[in-house]
């Protein structure tokens, strides 16, 4: 029989920051879930990745004087690190920047231009960059991005439009015809009073003025707009309208989508309206979960600067508590689809609550009274009333887990599991094995409490492979099971009497929650430090002077005509034309542009310094350079055309 097939997808992120634990969520609930349906013995297709394009990276790069791509890649490799880091079990991390992508997208648009679905109109909007959205000024709250209430840019030039308002009744009848198509329930609400209902408007989708993306194949003026490029991946990825598109034809459509809410808008308005213009079917489903807060608002980079220390770098909690910590932290905290407040005491609480205390003690006390008494693991002996009650809450336990996981509910799963381990500890309290263990005539039911308690440890530790990657093993191997046992082995009886059952080292340290927190602040503190961006250094004022003064100072708009080195020196010669006169100058920048850079920039030159003489030539002016903190110069232009000549006032 073939095998039932999984395509689930995290978005692809922006490598525009730092990342922090909010980026983690998305990608770990999917790693989460793709493992649960490997385990049920699907074949699991899960792809993340990297959206590359776009004037959010093109403005990030420019802000440190380089290219995008030199900007992106250490930021690539550090999400990649992460994943690793988190155990995150992806088939294939997909770049917008990939050949493969940016010749799909081209063939996607090409083809919506072909058949009419395309088309050429002046554009004027309001731009977000942050968010790489479009607003009409009736959207726009108080002027701001409705979204992420920050500011937005006044944008007008001629574009290629979308027909996505052809699509607006089928994307209607698609929430009406499939409930689940998006989830959870609310997001369709917001989805169909905040946008459908008003009617859709098309969308503009190339840029002229953004052009780190990919060139449409029909005029080579315009570049896609960020958000058909991102999307695309989804099928990209699969080899949609490439040679090979097996992997298409297999996995598409996608049983899951899953993705924060900020985003849902262009997952289930967007992304299908397009899908369905290229014929192509849409989606199963597309989930919009809630988002880690801090103080209430969602975790970013703004943002974090203004709260206290909070430790939100997911590199230092894995190297601190370990991958399993920050699995379960964010699988179990956050209530599915609502927000949750992220605090690095909730953290430690949960940790300590449920791992090392639980989990931590339920295990490390049965495989210390199993040795002690018996040195291997004992026979399973006749169930009692308080017996069945555990056995039963073991054997129902992938039931609970699968039904959860339907709902795509991690936190409830979870919480299933840690109602197993509780059950355990209290059957610890009810059949005190301590107390029998001191009355050779308990010795049999002793041994059968502990093989009770070891066979519930066992299902748990298989029941929680999707969520943890470390800890379930480890549990594993210390009762002398195969680390890969899947879900066919969790009928209650599996442990062999007489097998080793090794002592574990603590799974889960518990850990001192005031000193942790006091440890973690100074952490931060430094983090915090290596993050800034240099800052040109407040340099010493020099005396003031009045207006006067300045006025005597007279500046010119030039262009430079003509650039050559001069030889043995940190100079280059530059004429400039200011208008009706042409300058010469020598300027000390021949370390920082070459004569052919410098040819055709549009420059300032103080043009009222007696001249000098320097290298045999004569320098008439000066050109306006900035000086950044490590002593690089950059010329100075104006920043619109205005005419050669023109004077700074
Ligand atoms: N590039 C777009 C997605 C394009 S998909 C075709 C994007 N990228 S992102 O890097 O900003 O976000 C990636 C994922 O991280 C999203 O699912 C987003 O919701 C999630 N999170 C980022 N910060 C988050 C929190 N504070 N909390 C939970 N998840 C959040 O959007």
């Amino acid at each position: 029989m073939e095998k039932k097939k999984y395509y689930i997808t995290t978005p692809i992120y922006y490598p525009s920051g730092h990342w922090h634990i909010g980026h983690c969520y998305t990608t770990v609930i999917c790693d989460a879930l793709a493992r649960f349906h490997k385990m049920l013995g699907e074949d699991v297709f899960f792809l993340t990745g990297t959206d590359e394009h776009g004037q959010k990276i093109e403005k990030e790069a420019a802000k440190r004087g380089i290219t995008p791509m030199q900007f992106i890649e250490p930021l690539v490799s550090q999400l990649k690190d992460m994943w690793k880091l988190l155990d995150i079990d992806y088939n294939r991390f997909i770049r917008t920047t990939d050949e493969e992508h940016t010749e799909c997208v081209k063939k996607i648009y090409q083809k919506l231009y072909d058949s009419g679905d395309i088309y050429k109109a002046e554009y004027s909007g309001y731009y977000c960059t942050p968010c790489e959205s479009m607003w009409t000024e009736a959207q726009l709250v108080d002027g701001k991005c409705p979204d992420c209430g920050r500011e937005v840019t006044l944008q007008k030039e001629e574009s290629y439009f979308f027909r996505l308002s052809k699509y607006a009744p089928a994307i209607m009848k698609l929430y009406e015809d499939n409930p689940e198509f998006l989830q959870p329930k609310s997001r369709v609400n917001e989805m169909v009073n905040n946008f459908l209902k008003a009617g859709l408007q098309d969308l503009c989708v190339s840029r002229t003025t953004v052009k780190w993306g990919v060139q449409l194949p029909f005029d080579k003026n315009h570049y896609a707009y960020v958000w058909i490029d991102a999307l695309s991946n989804y099928i990209s990825a699969l080899g949609y309208l490439s040679e090979d598109d097996s992997l298409f034809k297999k996995y598409w459509p996608a049983q899951l989508h899953m993705l924060g809410k900020e985003i849902v808008r262009f997952h289930a308005i967007i992304w299908p309206a397009l899908l369905m213009a290229l014929g192509v079917p849409v989606p199963e489903q597309v989930y919009g979960h809630g988002w880690l807060l801090i103080g209430g608002d969602k975790l970013s980079k703004s943002k974090t600067d203004a709260v206290k220390y909070e430790l939100t770098d997911p590199y230092e909690l894995v190297k601190r508590y370990g991958t399993d910590a920050v699995r379960y932290f964010l699988l179990r905290e956050i209530p599915f689809g609502s927000d949750g407040e992220y605090t690095n005491e909730r953290f430690l609480n949960r940790i300590n609550a449920d791992l090392s205390n639980d989990l931590g003690n339920l295990v490390s006390r049965t495989a210390a009274m199993i040795n002690q008494n018996f040195g291997c693991l004992p026979a399973r002996g006749k169930a009692e009333g308080v017996d069945c009650e555990l056995i039963a809450a073991a054997e129902g336990l992938f039931s609970k887990v699968k039904e959860a996981l339907e709902r795509l509910n991690a936190p409830d799963a979870l919480a299933e599991i840690f109602a197993v381990v509780s059950r355990a500890n209290k059957y610890i309290d009810e059949t005190t094995p301590w107390i029998l263990a001191k009355n050779e005539s308990k010795k049999e039911r002793l041994g059968a409490v502990l093989y009770n308690l070891a066979e519930t440890i066992r299902i748990c530790a298989i029941m929680l492979k999707p969520f943890l990657t470390k800890a379930p093993a480890l549990i594993l191997k210390s009762l002398s099971c195969d680390e890969n046992a899947g879900f066919e082995s969790l009928a209650f009886g599996g442990l062999k009497a007489g097998a080793k059952v090794e002592k574990l080292p603590p799974v889960f340290p518990r850990v001192d929650i005031k000193k942790e927190l006091a440890e973690v602040e100074s952490i931060v503190k430094e983090l915090k430090k290596a993050e800034e961006i240099p800052q040109a250094q407040e340099t010493p004022s020099k005396e003031q002077i009045t207006i006067d003064d300045f006025a005597k100072v007279e500046m010119r708009v030039g262009t430079v005509i003509a650039c050559e080195a001069v030889k043995k020196s940190k100079l280059l010669h530059e004429t400039v034309s200011i208008g009706n006169r042409t300058l010469s100058i020598l300027s000390g920048i021949a370390k920082h542009y070459t004569a052919e850079e410098m040819l055709g920039k549009r420059v300032i030159v103080v043009t009222n310094l007696p001249p000098r003489e320097m290298k045999g030539i004569l320098s008439e002016g000066m050109l306006v350079c900035a000086e950044a903190p490590d002593g690089t110069l950059t010329v100075v232009s104006p920043e619109k055309n205005v005419p050669d000549g023109s004077l700074l006032s």
